[in-house]
């Protein structure tokens, strides 16, 4: 038995936060950041008392509604995100009780900006072993609340947004999710991309706020190289393992961190930009909204029909990486 997605939803906030906004605000300009990284806007939630489980409600909300169920129905609800509205509990278990899945057992899982693939893939299992009917699967981060807005190489990239998918076995023959390829490596990638205060190492305290240690720290330029080493190499591997050529391919979704890496991935693949999703112009990176966002908008304007091969791809922190392969039900 094969999972398939049923059902997708995205929530972006309505507040929007320009290059020309971060001008007034950085050392930093409309031109560097949009050919560097492709970015023109990013969402932000501005209101200080929703974070990212109201944002994860929004799309479960959605969701239901577009599958006609009711949450009751749900039995269990996966959140990936790096930005939980607290280290615990769950901003899964806070998503149960938003929308009563009553029926549901719930929990977090933290990949960073591979979260969604990650929680995708594990979803799959429960589908596939037969002991789940109905899994939400939601990616979401309130980046804007780690982000240091007076640090020009982080505040520039990251926004708010939330997607999700509703997960069911697959009722047609051959289509689901068929192949799934999922890498860490912590060795390369523990220190060039984390937040080091507020955990168990380093527990908040005046000094680890004096030392801005709550927020995002990122090495850029180690981070881009490996990314689109790893970022073509999954989506390579992904495509051999499934003997799919750059023609199979209908639309390849990659991770939205920067346009320069999503175009990289496509032409390692040899896949042209028609078929290429790409929404990072308008959200930023989003961490793990951006794939589920992304199959959203896809959805909405109806370019995923049954039997469209898609291939999702995402790096981030950990280092994490991994592709999958869909076939659209
Ligand atoms: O989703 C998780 C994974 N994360 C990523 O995939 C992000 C990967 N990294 C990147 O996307 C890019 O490395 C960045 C967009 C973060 C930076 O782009 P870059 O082309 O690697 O620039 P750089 O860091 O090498 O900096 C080039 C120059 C530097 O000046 P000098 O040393 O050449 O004089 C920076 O100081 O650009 C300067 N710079 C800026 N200038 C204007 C860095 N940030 C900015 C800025 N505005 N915001």
């Amino acid at each position: 038995m094969k999972a398939a997605i049923t059902a997708t939803a995205k929530y972006l906030p309505a507040n929007i936060l320009s290059n020309h906004d971060l001008e007034l605000m950085l050392e930093t300009n409309d031109e560097w950041i949009r050919s560097r990284t492709g970015i023109s806007e990013r969402r932000i939630l501005k209101d200080p008392e929703k974070a990212t489980s109201f944002m994860c409600g929004e799309v479960a909300r959605q969701l239901l509604e577009k599958r006609g169920i009711t949450a009751s129905e749900i039995e269990l609800i996966i959140v990936a995100t790096m930005t939980p509205d607290m280290l615990f509990p769950s901003t899964a278990c806070l998503v149960q009780s938003i929308i009563g899945a009553d029926n549901a057992w719930a929990f977090d899982l933290n990949a960073a900006c591979s979260g969604f693939l990650y929680a995708l893939n594990t979803a799959a299992r429960f589908i596939e072993c037969g002991t789940h009917k109905k899994v939400m699967v939601i990616g979401a981060d309130k980046m804007s609340s780690i982000i240091d807005y007076t640090d020009r190489s982080t505040a520039i990239l990251f926004g708010d947004g939330a997607g999700g998918v509703i997960l069911e076995p697959a009722t047609s023959e051959g289509c689901g999710i068929l192949d799934t390829r999922m890498y860490s490596d912590g060795a390369s990638g523990k220190n060039h991309l984390l937040m080091t205060g507020g955990g168990s190492l380093n527990p908040a305290s005046h000094e680890t706020i004096d030392k801005k240690m709550h927020y995002i720290y990122q090495d850029g330029r180690q981070v881009f190289k490996s990314a689109v080493i790893a970022m073509a190499e999954v989506a390579a591997e992904i495509m051999s393992r499934n003997n799919l050529t750059a023609d199979d391919i209908d639309y390849l979704v990659p991770h939205q961190a920067n346009q320069r890496i999503i175009s990289a991935t496509a032409e390692r693949m040899g896949v042209d930009e028609s078929k290429v999703m790409s929404n990072v112009a308008m959200y930023g990176n989003t961490t793990a909204g951006t794939i589920p966002i992304c199959l959203a908008e896809l959805d909405e304007q109806q370019k995923l029909h049954s039997g469209s091969n898609l291939v999702l791809v995402s790096f981030g922190a950990g280092y994490t990486w991994g592709g999958i392969y869909v076939k659209w039900q």
